[in-house]
């Protein structure tokens, strides 16, 4: 037999490790309850056009690590891809479905699994998951300080109160061509010594040259020419006006002026979150930027916008890295156990009645002795055993407190109405030993 595997660069994510998963996905979805970003799902493959056009063709994105889908039937002409990310998708379905008619901006929250096939390493996956936010339809500059803002608190509620927010402005269309020019002068006396995919860069998208982790042109880098220095007034003023908001805010923030992300559609603002001394290694934890030409890119009308995605399996790695406390599998509350092994209908019929009333239970369906199911509940850390024997025929069941070891007799009619009394105490005595 072949010995099949996960492929290379995706997870299985067990059951001991949902947990903590779940906590993540439970904060996204509360702070965007609570911050006004509405939840929605595109699908998780596109039009290969709708990445190539709105990430951009030349970013190692769509070059190098797009996942193309083929149909197995060769009659389908059409190209796709499973998305490497969730924006261009997001304003896809904004001009699809006519959102530039809804109040504006349109905040939106979308969590899931994207898909890039890059080369894998220690938090760098073929999939992984991202929480990602967009306010589509306001030029800012106070909506990019809060999301910026909403990226920082997810982290600190999450256990990580020190990740690092670095912010740039990456210009307009108005004042980025000069400095793409004077960049392009920077770098190219000195063509021979850029590798071949950087040579290329020089030409189609020379602001990837400094974010380059190549350390042979490292010296080029730090003395190339800061775009700070080339914005027109209207960019300078923007993120002057950003940075003026996230101070009022709270958020410490720095200036990277090396921060240019990946994507092509970013214009003025930039941003990224980095554990702290984990800056310049490839490893954000998260990042965003405005992309105000993508909407237009993409078919609609011109339309400014700006979100962030932050890597979850990149927060719970840091998280355990940290040694933040990670929530433990929920134990059932109950377990239905009986003196007669075989009896599997009944003990099922009465959990099946605790299940709809509400509790978190389960019946022991081997046909084994009542000890060793007693033995079984106790080892799953259930709190309370219903004990089905011969005081059925008189409508009653025992209900044993495993910890404590007590046990009493209740009327089945009163069963689940008990049961959810003692074990309501019993969480609140452990919350409060904790
Ligand atoms: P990005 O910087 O490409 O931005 O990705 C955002 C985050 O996703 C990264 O900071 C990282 O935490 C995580 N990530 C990316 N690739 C991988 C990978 N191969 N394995 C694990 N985690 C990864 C975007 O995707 C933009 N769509 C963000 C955005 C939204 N900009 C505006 N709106």
């Amino acid at each position: 037999m072949p010995v099949y595997r996960a492929p290379r660069g995706t997870r299985d994510l067990l059951p001991d490790e949902r947990p903590v998963w779940e906590r993540l996905e439970t904060l996204a979805r509360d702070l965007a309850r609570r911050y006004g970003y509405a939840s929605m799902e595109t699908p998780l493959f596109e039009q290969s056009d709708v990445f190539e056009r709105g990430i951009g063709a030349s970013t190692d994105v769509v070059e190098k690590e797009l996942f193309r889908v083929s149909p197995s039937r060769g009659e389908d002409t059409e190209r796709w891809a499973l998305r490497p990310e969730a924006t261009a998708g997001i304003v896809r379905a904004y001009v699809q479905h006519g959102l530039q008619t809804w109040p504006q901006p349109v905040r939106v929250s979308l969590l899931g699994p994207m898909f890039r096939y890059d080369r894998p390493q220690a938090g760098r996956f073929r999939q992984f998951w991202q929480w990602d936010i967009e306010a589509i339809g306001d030029p800012g500059p106070a909506v990019d300080a809060e999301i910026i803002e909403l990226g920082h608190r997810f982290y600190r509620e999450a256990g990580l109160p020190d990740v690092d927010v670095l912010v740039n402005s990456i210009g307009d269309p108005a004042c980025r061509p000069a400095y793409h020019d004077a960049v392009r002068a920077h770098f190219a006396p000195h063509a021979d010594r850029l590798a071949g995919v950087e040579r290329e860069r020089l030409a189609t998208n020379p602001l990837r040259l400094l974010d380059s982790k190549d350390p042979d042109i490292a010296d080029l880098i730090a003395t190339a020419p800061d775009i700070a220095d080339h914005l027109c007034a209207a960019c300078a003023d923007h993120f002057a006006a950003v940075r003026a908001h996230l101070t009022v805010l709270g958020v410490p923030h720095r200036r990277e002026r090396g921060l240019v992300r990946g994507l092509d559609y970013y214009t003025r603002t930039a941003f990224e979150y980095y554990l702290p001394g984990a800056e310049g290694q490839q490893s954000a934890l998260g990042g965003g930027g405005r992309y105000d030409g993508l909407v237009e890119l993409l078919g609609g009308k011109p339309t400014p916008g700006i979100g962030f995605a932050l890597g979850l399996d990149r927060v719970v790695l840091a998280l355990a890295d940290a040694g933040v406390a990670l929530p433990a599998p929920a134990h059932p509350a109950v377990v239905v156990v009986g003196a007669d092994p075989a009896d599997t209908a009944t003990r099922l019929r009465i959990a099946t009645e605790l299940r709809a009333a509400g509790l978190v239970a389960r019946a022991d369906l081997a046909t084994r002795k009542l000890g060793r199911q007693l033995e079984g509940a106790a080892r799953d850390g259930a709190h309370l055993a219903v004990i089905v024997g011969d005081e059925l025929d008189l409508g009653q069941v025992q209900v044993r407190d495993l910890p404590a070891g007590t046990q009493r007799l209740v009327n089945l009619p009163d069963l689940a109405r008990e049961l959810t009394r003692a074990h309501a105490g019993h969480r609140h005595g452990t919350d409060a030993a904790r």
